[in-house]
């Protein structure tokens, strides 16, 4: 398996819930594998939507259902895949720069909270399969 299917990983953040409710805490550069940069969250997707579908030259991600679930594809353009279930609010996913990621299987109380370690750049996006398997050979 490739250098960054391995890096791939589920976080399991703190909570610190009491009898008030639960409390969950990710902090950049502890919790989170790098400072964050931004966040954004994606909710009200339908169950047949396909989001992601982009690799990220610079960027990684942590991935975190805040309210129901949905779940993750990693591809590594070499022929590994694997899927995560994200279905908890104090667990996450990390995902490094250059994997391929599928974010489908929304539950309709889905909220999808994506941390990231960049500013929103388009050009470090690729969106097209056949390039993200051009970059990955021409790397190794
Ligand atoms: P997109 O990357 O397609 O979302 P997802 O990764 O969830 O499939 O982004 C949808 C639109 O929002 C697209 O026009 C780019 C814009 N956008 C920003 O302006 N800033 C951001 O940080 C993100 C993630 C998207």
């Amino acid at each position: 398996m490739t250098h960054n299917m391995n890096k791939v990983q589920m976080l399991e953040f703190p909570q610190r819930g009491d009898e008030r409710g639960h409390l969950v805490i990710v902090e950049g550069n502890k919790d989170i594998p790098f400072e964050i940069k931004r966040a954004f969250y994606i909710y009200g997707s339908d169950a047949d939507v396909v989001r992601g579908q982009h690799a990220n030259r610079k960027s990684e991600f942590v991935l975190i259902n805040v309210a129901g679930t949905s779940k993750v594809k990693v591809k590594d353009g070499e022929g590994n895949e694997a899927i995560y279930c994200l279905n908890r609010p104090h667990t996450g996913i990390y995902l490094p720069t250059m994997v391929w990621k599928d974010m489908y299987d929304f539950s309709s109380d889905s909220v999808l909270l994506v941390l990231a370690s960049t500013h929103y750049d388009p050009d470090e996006y690729i969106r097209d399969y056949d390039e993200f398997i051009k970059e990955i050979h021409s790397a190794t």
